[in-house]
């Protein structure tokens, strides 16, 4: 059964969005290298566009971690199903992530990879739900705020479904 989907933020507004996270982070970062952790699987949609858009020399990682069963709710667990390959030590990390919701997976992640000593972390998402925040995350980056709505797409799914659309949609 398919579900209705109402778009929340358009694909135009998205696309605009990541291109001026794009230009704000190179200015950040300008005469320095960039490596951004993309967090699977949500994450890649943005980490994609997002790395299009920087004009500073970038490499890029991956890491898969599981906060969530097939539930809508955050279990406060977070667990490491595909660490990064390659060493941090020494680099500017930025962590680019599709959602922060309760905070807890980001703040694990936060410290895991601060004990491997790279020169700074910087966090990006896509979207932010600050309502629900439960562990203290500083974020540097925020897309959009949006409610307490669960949204799909542009990376989120709803089990598994809907990662592929172009925008941001409610479930109804
Ligand atoms: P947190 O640990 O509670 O911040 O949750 C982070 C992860 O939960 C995100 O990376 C998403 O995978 C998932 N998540 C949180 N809110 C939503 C939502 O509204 N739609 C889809 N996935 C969500
Ligand atoms: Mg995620």
């Amino acid at each position: 059964m398919e579900s209705k989907i109402n778009v929340l933020i358009s694909e135009e507004e998205v696309d605009k969005k990541i291109r001026e996270l794009g230009r704000q982070i190179s200015r950040d970062y300008a005469g320095k290298e960039l490596h951004l952790i993309c967090v699977l699987k949500g994450g890649v949609f943005i980490t994609c566009e997002l790395s299009k858009n920087l004009t500073i020399p970038v490499s890029m990682d991956f890491m898969s971690v599981s906060s969530y069963g097939e539930e809508q709710v955050s279990s406060g667990m977070v667990k490491i199903i595909k660490d990064l390959d390659d060493s941090i030590e020494g680099k500017e990390v930025l962590i680019v992530e599709d959602i922060i919701d309760s905070g807890n997976t980001l703040r694990y992640l936060i410290d895991l990879l601060n004990s491997r000593k790279p020169r700074s972390i910087r966090i990006c998402t896509l979207l932010d739900k600050p309502e629900r925040r439960r562990a203290d995350v500083a974020v540097d980056y925020v897309g959009f705020q949006i409610p307490d709505k669960f949204v799909v797409g542009y990376g989120l799914d709803y089990k598994q479904k809907y990662r592929n659309l172009p925008y941001i949609g409610a479930i109804e």
